[in-house]
């Protein structure tokens, strides 16, 4: 370790790579060896002590408390390879992204990207107290699929609920979205491969609603489609977007903070889909709130701000 010392405040990215072999040097996520922390490699991510890789470690946003840092990388870096990265969709300023699950872990963070970037989110969420939150995000347009689907579960894996979904974005905005910020897998993908206009793009992470993906290939190519699979972020994608939150400009998702013995009620309420953005576990740190090394770059975003997702 050349970069850093004992007792440095740091969180930590995600891909952990081989540095010795030659794709990583041309893409972090592209070396065969390339692994998730804490999923794939470490048993996990949630412990007292945990052993990185020095090439995993990034300052820790001195506004934030150790818990509003932590839940970040994952989820952030993964929605900014996505959306704004050149291996991702490229988006633009004035793009109509879709984003499914807009108040989720990725979706939370998506939504301020866009909004960030100049484009205009469509933020898909199943309540109306997801649909306040993202108002209060300065998202204009929300659309509530349980309102689209009326209780019929199956209606957005077919072509009438993918038509039903499609006039209410053109209701709202008068487009068709640029990109599809995809992640929920078999119930919507027939549906992003649709929506998305002539042209456009599906960016996919993600498969949480199953794996076997089926849409109407007509759509993709006769109108000239691409779909993007992307996984996390490299380690210069994940920094991009650990500075956004050191400026401020990119809020912590953080909705409600677990003790390491509650983890299983954390882990509970994401399965069940009862959270919001993302829960943070503490390990080391007693309790919530500390951490803080700038408090005066933390009064300036303002506490409130920060706290969007905990309200
Ligand atoms: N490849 C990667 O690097 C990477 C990184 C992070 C996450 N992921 C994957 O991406 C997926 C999402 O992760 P996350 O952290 O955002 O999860 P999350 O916090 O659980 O959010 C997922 C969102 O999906 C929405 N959803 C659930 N069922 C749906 C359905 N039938 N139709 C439409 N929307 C539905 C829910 O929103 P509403 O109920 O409000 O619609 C929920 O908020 C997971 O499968 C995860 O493993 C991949």
């Amino acid at each position: 370790m050349r970069k850093w010392k004992t007792g440095d405040h740091v969180v930590v990215a995600t891909a952990y790579v081989d540095d010795q072999d030659h794709d990583t040097h041309r893409d972090g996520m592209l070396g065969a060896g390339q692994k998730a922390w804490g999923f794939e490699t470490n048993f996990g991510g949630l412990a007292h002590y945990a052993i990185v890789r020095a090439s995993q470690l990034m300052p820790k946003p001195r506004l934030l408390t150790w818990e509003e840092a932590a839940v970040n990388p994952l989820c952030a870096g993964t929605a900014y390879r996505m959306l704004v990265s050149d291996r991702g969709a490229q988006m633009k300023q004035g793009d109509v992204v879709l984003i499914w699950g807009a108040t989720g872990g990725l979706g939370s963070y998506a939504v301020q990207l866009v909004r960030n970037g100049g484009g205009v989110p469509v933020a898909v969420v199943s309540s109306r107290q997801k649909a306040d939150l993202l108002r209060s995000l300065g998202c204009e347009v929300v659309i509530n699929r349980s309102e689209i689907d009326g209780g019929d579960t199956t209606l957005l894996q077919r072509p009438e609920g993918w038509k039903k979904l499609g006039a209410a974005v053109r209701d709202a905005v008068g487009e068709d979205p640029h990109i599809v910020f995809e992640h929920v897998g078999e119930k919507t993908f027939g549906a992003s491969v649709f929506l998305a206009r002539r042209g456009g793009t599906v960016v996919t992470c993600g498969s949480s609603t199953g794996y076997q993906h089926t849409y109407d290939n007509r759509y993709l190519w006769m109108r000239l489609k691409r779909i993007i699979g992307s996984h996390g972020a490299n380690l210069h994608e994940q920094w991009e977007v650990n500075r956004l939150f050191s400026m401020g400009r990119l809020l912590p998702a953080l909705s409600k903070t677990y003790t390491l013995d509650d983890v299983s009620t954390a882990a509970r309420s994401v399965q069940t889909n009862q959270h919001i953005g993302k829960v943070g576990v503490l390990c080391l740190a007693p309790s919530p709130g500390l951490g803080v090394t700038d408090p005066q770059a933390r009064a300036r975003v303002g506490e409130d701000r920060l706290r969007t997702f905990q309200s």
